[in-house]
């Protein structure tokens, strides 16, 4: 057995338990998926999209990248997001970010001349943006707390703002956070409808 051999154990033990538990879902599943979800999260290990609302293989559509974020020119996110909607069907997109986001957290020290750093570099415009909101908390802790709420909320403004949202307003976009520390997810909307208040030149459908 090689070095990995132990996750192809588990993979073959998660087979035959699912297909025991439910015989014949890996055969329905390899002819269609019908997710009613998109879910734009983080690339962080510890914010697993499927496990944290208990959803199965073919449930939800995932896209995830670094501090999870929805890029005007990012063709892999809108790709998605165009498959997603216009192919798949999918019913609601949701955006999570979480706490503790070490991207997020990055975008409020010195760039460190990574290449990720170029990345981070729109999380970093939109502490800039917030800064007087976010230097009202009052420890770096709550003030990378609010920047990972505001940033799932500005995600949330790009996707609605997106072509492809445009054309569909029939999907409902959700903002969503995580707290790594007791495994909950929380509601953001009041604070994306806030953050739509703050841009006055941003039009929305719906
Ligand atoms: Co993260």
């Amino acid at each position: 057995m090689g070095e990995l051999g132990h996750l192809l154990e588990n993979n073959r033990l998660w087979a035959t338990r699912t297909e025991a538990r439910q015989p014949g879902f890996f055969r329905a599943l390899s002819t269609q998926q019908r997710p009613e979800y998109l879910w734009i999260g983080c690339s962080d290990s510890r914010v697993p999209a499927n496990e944290i609302v208990g959803l199965a293989p073919g449930e939800v559509f995932v896209q995830r990248n670094v501090a999870n974020l929805v890029v005007h020119s990012d063709l892999n996110c809108l790709a998605v997001l165009d498959f997603a909607v216009n192919v798949l069907g999918v019913r609601h997109v949701i955006v999570c970010g979480h706490y503790g986001c070490g991207g997020v957290q990055a975008a409020l020290a010195p760039s460190e001349g990574r290449i990720v750093d170029h990345w981070i570099r729109h999380v970093r415009d939109i502490a800039k943006f917030y800064r007087e909101e976010i230097e009202r908390e009052p420890t770096p802790e709550s003030q990378a707390r609010k920047l990972c709420e505001l940033n799932v909320a500005v995600q949330v403004v790009h996707v609605r703002e997106s072509p492809v949202l445009q054309g569909a307003p029939h999907v409902k976009v959700h903002g969503w956070i995580y707290d790594l520390s007791d495994g909950l997810l929380r509601d953001l909307t009041p604070m994306v409808d806030s953050v739509r208040a703050l841009e006055p030149g941003c039009k929305l459908p719906g």
